[in-house]
């Protein structure tokens, strides 16, 4: 057992989660995460101009202050999401915040975007390594523009991020998700295209949105991605609902509920936004991926690329070495020669 696994394990017996977190960040900062073997090729895939070595990245919100990018690409992921960062930093919302629902595989978060601010995090991200490394901006609780936000976090990390998420879809900061429907979302992306057109180069921006959207909403917002050139979706951040099934004594907690209930509901609605895509830009899936079967489901579903988090809180990191080498088997299983031949094939 690594180093990095018996911190994280005994970490995750701290009965407050936010502390566990807090703890693996500096384990990973202090190098003791866990390096794992190069990637199968057959993993490999372009994901709107970025070589991934392998489909499986980080989901924003772990790496929230662009902390530790490094070491989750050395312990097997293929792209990092840092973020949510806001203008200003932020303190979030009054702990607790975030609960482990053990029973149910699942999480609650009302974190409220708690994050250094982007002077802080510009600094950080100009001096990580190889890898790609994408950023996730959002707007401050209190801005009085926050698409302003949106353009500003553009602004300030261009040139320092691989690749751009326009975060649209938390359910913790009020009101942050009427931006993904009607005039707002038509101001949003009209706004951010228009500053990246003046920003020069070809770093990629994506729009990540909720999982709870009605049929014709998923057809305007994929419209909308499309006539403003952005070059993809994330399909998506935790939902408001909350599955009868629930079991876990925090189920009522107010939040985004993320992790093994989400998967079902996240991955009927990627299958939706890729229908309406019509393949003008690409699809990224998450939610409830747990194992290397979940992630191919994705794939086939019409992801080129998955992202996951709450699977970590209850596998730790060691979970990557699973998921990839599963999903290459499953790949050769089904006859197709590399991962972009099974994208969308139902
Ligand atoms: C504690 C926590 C904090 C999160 N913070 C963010 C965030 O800051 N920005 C964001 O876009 N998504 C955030 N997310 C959502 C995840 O990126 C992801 O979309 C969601 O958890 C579903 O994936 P999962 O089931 O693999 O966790 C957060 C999730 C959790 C559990």
């Amino acid at each position: 057992m690594s180093a990095f696994h018996s911190l994280a394990t005994r970490a995750l017996r701290l009965s407050d989660p936010e502390d566990a977190h807090r703890l693996t960040l500096l384990g990973l900062q202090a190098g003791l995460g866990p390096r794992v073997a190069a990637d199968d090729p057959a993993l490999a895939i372009d994901l709107a101009g970025l070589a991934l070595p392998n489909p499986v990245g980080l989901a924003a919100g772990f790496d929230k202050n662009a902390e530790a990018p490094a070491a989750m690409l050395a312990a097997g992921f293929g792209f990092v999401e840092c973020g949510t960062v806001t203008p200003l930093a932020q303190r979030g919302n009054p702990r607790p915040r975030l609960f482990r629902l053990s029973q149910d595989r699942a999480v609650i978060n009302r974190m409220g975007f708690n994050n250094v601010g982007l002077k802080s995090f510009a600094k950080r991200l100009a001096g990580r390594g190889p890898g790609i490394v994408g950023a996730n901006i959002g707007a401050n609780k209190e801005s009085a523009d926050r698409i302003g936000d949106y353009v500003t976090g553009l602004t300030r990390l261009w040139g320092l991020a691989d690749y751009f998420t326009v975060n649209v879809s938390s359910p913790n900061t009020p009101g942050l998700r009427a931006l993904q429907t009607g005039e707002a979302l038509q101001e949003l992306l009209g706004r951010v295209a228009e500053a990246r057109g003046t920003l020069g180069g070809i770093t990629p921006v994506f729009l990540k949105v909720a999982p709870d959207l009605e049929d014709a909403e998923i057809e305007a917002i994929a419209d909308a991605v499309a006539s403003v050139g952005f070059e993809g979706i994330i399909v998506g951040n935790t939902t408001l609902s909350r599955p009868s099934a629930l079991a876990s004594r925090w189920r009522g907690e107010t939040g985004g509920l993320s992790g093994a209930p989400l998967m079902a509901l996240s991955t009927r609605v990627l299958g939706q936004f890729h229908q309406a895509a019509r393949g003008r830009f690409a699809l990224i899936g998450v939610g409830g991926i747990a194992s290397g079967a979940d992630a191919y489901a994705k794939i086939r579903a019409g992801a080129r690329a998955v992202q996951l988090y709450s699977a970590l809180v209850f596998a730790g990191p060691d979970l990557m070495i699973n998921i990839r080498q599963d999903m290459a088997a499953r790949l050769k299983a089904d006859g197709f020669a590399s991962l972009a031949e099974a994208v969308g094939v139902q």
